[in-house]
């Protein structure tokens, strides 16, 4: 056998490119897996985030209340590397700095965002738009016409089933209610097993009995991953909440249990006084 290939002196630069092309997402920091970290965001002088600091726990559902325009969203952008911070940091996992990823390396290295209105391929059928959320995996769009393997199947019947359509699987997106759109997009996301799934407004436009649905999804699915619910429905709120941030004009104004937070006269000032 010859040793020949050993011999090549080692490209230092590219040894280098696949380390950092291949950051450690696993693990956390003393049990926290996000960090955000004086985090300041202007747009033309206003300030949209003023020195936010904010760390979630592993597996936790955090739920993230505030008024309009307190920077919850701008927030979500910050740590899916959609919007660069002026000042600040963000941390992810051991020691993951998003600030130096772009979004699609945040999105892969598992944190898995749910935007407000469902995207979903209204053509498709359930299954076809799950199978769908597995081609970002490869980069292609020909997963959808190639045969899926025995675990990818394995997880597309566990997904269903998680969001509780395992029966609705070969209908078109287009015939699904609000909801049923909604939970088939979290299930879309959950194909690429996030470790952190930020959820903005989940409930908003849903019947009584899919936010009911709803609430005990985003229950479920929190241990396994951690949740980070944006959402103005206080009575969903209070059905899913263990620990609530309450921002306002960009910064934590208050942070605890529902009880904690509804006592607290500055919350009850800026917030919850004019939402009841
Ligand atoms: N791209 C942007 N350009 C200018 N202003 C923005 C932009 N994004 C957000 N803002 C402003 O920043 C503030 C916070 O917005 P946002 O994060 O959407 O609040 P929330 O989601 O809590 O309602 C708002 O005053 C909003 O108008
Ligand atoms: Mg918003």
């Amino acid at each position: 056998m010859s040793l020949a290939p050993y011999r090549q002196p080692i490209r230092r630069d590219r040894v280098f490119r696949l380390l950092q092309s291949e950051p450690d997402f696993s693990g956390t920091r003393d049990g926290v897996i996000l960090y955000v970290d004086d985090v300041s965001v202007s747009f033309d002088g206003f300030k949209a985030l003023d020195h936010l600091s904010l760390a979630v726990d592993e597996g936790e559902l955090r739920c993230i209340i505030g008024p309009n325009g307190a920077g919850k969203t701008t927030m979500m952008d910050v740590i899916t590397g959609k919007t660069r911070p002026d000042s600040g940091a963000v941390y992810f996992g051991r020691d993951i700095d998003l600030l130096s990823l772009d979004e699609y390396q945040i999105a892969r290295g598992g944190i898995g965002r749910k935007f407000q209105k469902p995207t979903v391929f209204e053509a498709l059928t359930v299954l076809e738009n799950i199978e769908l959320s597995l081609a970002s995996d490869k980069g292609t769009w020909k997963t959808l016409f190639a045969r899926v393997d025995t675990a990818q199947a394995r997880r597309i019947d566990e997904v269903l089933v998680t969001i509780g359509m395992q029966d609705l699987r070969h209908r078109a997106a287009g015939a699904l209610s609000h909801g049923q759109k909604q939970w088939l997009e979290i299930g879309m996301l959950l194909m690429q097993n996030p470790r952190v799934l930020l959820v903005d407004e989940p409930v908003a436009g849903m019947t009584g009995n899919e936010t009911e649905r709803t609430a005990e999804l985003l229950v479920s699915l929190a241990g396994d991953h951690t949740v980070i619910v944006v959402e103005h429905d206080m009575a969903f709120v209070r059905s899913i909440a263990r620990r609530v941030t309450v921002l306002h004009q960009g910064t934590v104004l208050a942070e605890g249990s529902m009880n904690q937070i509804q006592a607290d006269p500055r919350v009850v000032e800026v917030y919850l006084g004019e939402e009841e």
